[in-house]
């Protein structure tokens, strides 16, 4: 028996229990048919290794079936690491916590995007390159216009952030480092130009450009709240938790949205509109719609004393009610970025002077009584980054329909680090999954007349 597999060995050994860093083979054998495939287990750096599945299919002419993919590596990666038991997210290697207390938006996005934290030299010249790009075409401002005032500002993301497309052509040659990295900096600049427009579009005030004297985090407030008739000037410890919540949603691994965006580009599809499709994937409730369905739960169960009630519709299959903000398909301890956002709530809402927040008391209390309920216990349920976020954002007179936008602003860095990287691996190929078909097997067509 091989050391490993002996019980009382795989107490000793937790990581080679879970695969964790764990070369060698498996081998899989078909039942009943005499067949059997010896699998390649490749390790990673750290985390559970993978058994290569590629040649399953022909050699065994079976398809490998994971719904919602939750044990399966669409790619190897270098850039975000999660260890969702221990509550661990790293990015190039460096823990979350430390990033955020210690570094700015842009040195993260850096560090996503080149692989390390930027020297003070490197960090000026990529200063410099995102703002030189913080501006869009004038003409793309018209296609504001085009929407209802009423238009979600996600829907105004993704048209706009799509039709980049049509306007940047210098820059669409996916083959051409060049061409990636001004993409790169377009995306990362103008983002916030975009979802600061598409808000001022929808409450009938005046684009605010962009002005590059001022940092990432604080040239976006300024181009939400300030108006032309009067000058603006953005609070620094504002300005930082906005930062900071940037830094927390910048990038995550392989989710949803993410994985959107690598499949888009796995075709060849040019960096706007695969990002384009990220946003749309972030849209939905699930995913980065969290945040705002957050706030939406907050308001409807209104006082603490209707939390018993709500948890109970909660348990409540048929109900299809969730806990929003709680929850998580990989961390099933606790999210890393809740706890820094939870921090950053209370520094904003001091900062801000804010002494009763009645959704904050709210959230508070339905924290403390799921993470002792035997439901959200026994299901790993814990607030996620979205659970906090939400409160800070409207303290910080953000509105609801923009806390996606939001997000989606902070992600596009890790998106386009993770179509960057997918473009630039040479054993790349278009992602094209196969299903476990369930449909009608093979039958004939009769015609209209005869179908009665
Ligand atoms: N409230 C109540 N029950 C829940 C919740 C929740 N928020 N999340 C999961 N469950 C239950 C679910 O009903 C199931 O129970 P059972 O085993 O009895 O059928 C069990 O927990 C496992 O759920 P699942 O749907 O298989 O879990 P998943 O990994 O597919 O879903 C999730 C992960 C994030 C979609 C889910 O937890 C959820 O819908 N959470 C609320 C939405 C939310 O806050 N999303 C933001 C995620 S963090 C930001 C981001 O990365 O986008």
């Amino acid at each position: 028996m091989n050391e490993m597999s002996k019980p009382g060995a795989e107490a000793k050994l937790p990581d080679a229990q879970h695969g964790h860093n764990q070369p060698g083979s498996a081998t899989l054998t078909l039942d009943g048919t005499g067949k059997s495939i010896t699998l390649p287990v490749i390790p990673g750096t750290i985390g559970p290794s993978v058994v290569d599945i590629r040649k399953v299919y022909p050699e065994l002419g079976l398809f490998t079936y994971d719904l919602g993919y939750g044990g399966t590596a669409a790619t190897d990666s270098k850039i975000t690491y999660i260890d969702g038991d221990a509550g661990i997210l790293l990015h190039r290697g460096y823990p979350i916590e430390q990033l955020a207390e210690k570094c700015s938006f842009l040195e993260v996005a850096y560090l996503l995007l080149n692989g390390d934290l930027p020297t003070k030299a490197e960090m000026a010249e990529f200063d410099t390159g995102v703002t030189r790009h913080t501006m869009i075409h004038e003409q793309l401002r018209r296609f504001y216009d085009g929407f209802r005032r009423d238009a979600h500002p996600m829907a105004v993301m993704t048209a706009v952030v799509g039709a980049m497309s049509a306007f940047y052509h210098d820059s669409l040659d996916i083959t051409d480092e060049t061409h990636r990295t001004i993409s790169a900096f377009r995306l990362i600049a103008k983002v916030p130009t975009i979802a600061a427009w598409a808000y001022k579009y929808s409450i009938g005030q005046p684009f605010m450009y962009p002005r590059n004297d001022l940092g990432y985090a604080e040239n976006f407030l300024y181009m939400m709240n300030a108006v032309p008739a009067e000058p603006y000037q953005v609070s620094p410890v504002l300005a930082r938790a906005m930062d900071r919540i940037l830094i927390l949603h910048a990038d995550h691994e392989q989710n949803a949205s993410t994985s959107t965006v690598r499949l888009a580009g796995s075709t060849g599809a040019n960096p706007f509109a695969c990002i384009a499709a990220g946003i749309a994937s972030l849209w939905g409730p699930a995913h980065g719609g969290a945040n705002e369905a957050v706030l939406k739960m907050l308001a409807e169960i209104g006082h603490v004393k209707n939390i018993p009630d709500f948890i109970a519709k909660v348990k409540d299959k048929d109900s299809h009610v969730r806990l929003m903000g709680f929850g998580h398909r990989v961390y099933k301890n606790f999210d890393p970025r809740a706890k820094i956002m939870q921090q950053t709530c209370h520094e904003v809402l001091r900062e801000l002077g804010i002494k009763d927040e009645p959704l904050l008391d709210l959230a508070i209390e339905l924290e403390n009584i799921a993470t002792h309920d035997e439901y959200f216990v026994a299901r790993k349920l814990y607030p996620n980054v979205d659970f906090y976020s939400g409160i800070i954002l409207k303290a910080m007179g953000i509105p609801t329909s923009m806390f996606t936008v939001l997000f989606a602003v902070a992600r596009t860095t890790g998106w386009i680090s993770q179509w960057k990287e997918m473009v630039e691996d040479p054993t790349q190929r278009i992602g094209r999954p196969r299903q476990l078909y369930t449909g009608a097997p093979q039958r004939d067509v009769s015609a209209l007349a005869d179908r009665g």
